[in-house]
């Protein structure tokens, strides 16, 4: 059996060979679920495994932060978002925000991500759909899913709540992946470092334009309630306004497109699945839910211990991280039978996805929305799919998900 060393719980190589992962985090739920982690490149946190731990540290959000620590950067990428930026996170916005900060700036959004204000998007998002799937149609056989599908209906409803034009999509992706993605050699920037600075400050000049546009002519589009959003009764600063907007922007479609075709890269090898949606015997709703589970896109989120606390026989002590792994706690064989496989059958479950606590994704309405749409309509129109070549997956400890998926596909 393979074993794994701490340099491994943090390398961005593992998280592309999905089976090693889980691999991995299976042995650290059995042996050690809540490991003190000293890799070489990185600062030291306490990696966090199993489902019912990772509810409890982030339910004590009193006790444990986001402000100090809330991502894993290696040490050099840490010094140079310092040196240039001054502060120890790129973007001052909702992940970083404690009590009662957060709520206040979450009360921003609250209402436009509220299901009856979705609701009135719906038509809009199937229209990227059909869009899309026409578009796959022309394509006639063998192509990437990823770049000719995955990204681009969560990339333009993105687009479309934002109010930014369609043709800006290939250099909002690219810059979107710079962020998210840093230690992947086909996304990161071409920078010394990582450049994690550099793309959110490309991404905060694209949107400052649009801003000051929508503080002069506000629209029925999301940058407009953030160009006049107020926070105990003033406006709120630039660097607020344009660090939350690149959050949400940022987080609300690499996510979701990671899920769509990790999704299909699930149904497609394992074909019972893909059959009963085909033959309309399962439910899309129920399926989705399975396929966040299963693919868990994002990898990880930190916090920081503002005073000790004892869980599983463990002391964290005041000023310890912790990173919680959230694709560990939806393979935990002590809350889901068989974990490892993907199914349908499991009836009703919850999982951890969207994380939980205050943090819990603002945007797991529209998310979920997104995906029913995309394979709602897929499932009405496909004939035939099959993978046409190996997946190779993201070499991120953040964001992961296909990054190819070669596939022949023949639709209605
Ligand atoms: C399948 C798609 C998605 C997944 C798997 C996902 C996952 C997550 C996770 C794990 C968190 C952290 C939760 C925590 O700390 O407990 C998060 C936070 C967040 N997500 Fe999502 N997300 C998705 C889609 C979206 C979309 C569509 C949007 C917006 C358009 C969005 C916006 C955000 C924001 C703003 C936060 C920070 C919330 C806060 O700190 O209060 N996400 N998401």
């Amino acid at each position: 059996m393979e074993t794994f060393a701490d340099d491994d719980i943090v390398s961005p190589k593992l998280y592309a060979d999905e089976s090693r992962l889980h691999e991995m985090f299976a042995q650290l739920r059995a042996r050690d679920p809540i490991h003190w982690t000293e890799p070489s490149e990185y600062r030291p946190f306490w990696a966090i495994t199993r489902q019912q731990d990772i509810l409890e540290i982030e339910t004590a959000s009193d006790i444990f932060l986001a402000g100090q620590r809330n991502r894993l950067f290696t040490k050099e990428e840490e010094r140079r978002v310092r040196e240039r930026t001054g502060q120890a996170s790129i973007l001052r916005s909702l992940p970083t925000l404690d009590a009662p900060d957060h709520r206040k700036y979450r009360a921003i959004f609250q209402e436009w991500f509220a299901p009856g204000n979705l609701k009135k998007l719906e038509a809009r998002v199937r229209e990227i759909v059909d869009e899309r799937l026409a578009h796959v149609a022309s394509l006639g056989g063998t192509f990437d899913f990823v770049n000719e599908v995955s990204l681009w209906v969560p990339l333009q409803t993105i687009m479309m709540i934002f109010g930014v034009p369609f043709e800006d999509g290939d250099r909002l992706h690219r810059l979107s992946a710079q962020l998210f993605n840093p230690y992947d050699p086909d996304t990161a920037r071409k920078t010394e470092g990582h450049g994690t600075a550099e793309a959110a400050q490309e991404l905060f000049e694209y949107f400052k334009v649009h801003l000051d546009s929508r503080r002069a002519n506000p629209r029925d589009d999301l940058l407009s309630i953030i160009a006049h959003a107020t926070v105990d009764g003033k406006p709120i600063d630039e660097k607020d306004a344009l660090s939350n907007a690149v959050t949400v922007f940022v987080g609300g479609h690499d996510t979701t497109s990671a899920t769509i075709s990790g999704g299909l890269n699930a149904l497609l090898t394992h074909p019972d699945c893909f059959a009963a949606l085909h033959a309309g015997s399962v439910e899309v709703a129920p399926a989705v839910e399975e396929m966040l589970r299963y693919v868990s896109p994002v990898r990880g989120f930190m916090r920081v211990a503002s005073r000790d606390y004892k869980i599983g026989g463990k002391i964290i002590r005041e000023g310890d991280a912790v990173l919680l792994f959230y694709p560990s706690g939806n393979r935990d064989e002590s809350v889901y039978e068989d974990p490892n496989r993907f199914r349908l059958d499991r009836g009703r479950f919850t999982h951890l996805a969207f994380g939980c606590g205050p943090h819990m994704c603002l945007g797991q309405m529209l998310a979920r929305l997104e995906l029913r749409a995309f394979y709602t309509r897929f499932f009405q129109r496909v004939r035939s799919a099959e993978l046409a070549g190996p997946t190779s997956w993201l070499e991120s400890n953040f964001l992961g998900g296909p990054k190819k998926m070669p596939v022949k596909i023949q639709l209605s």
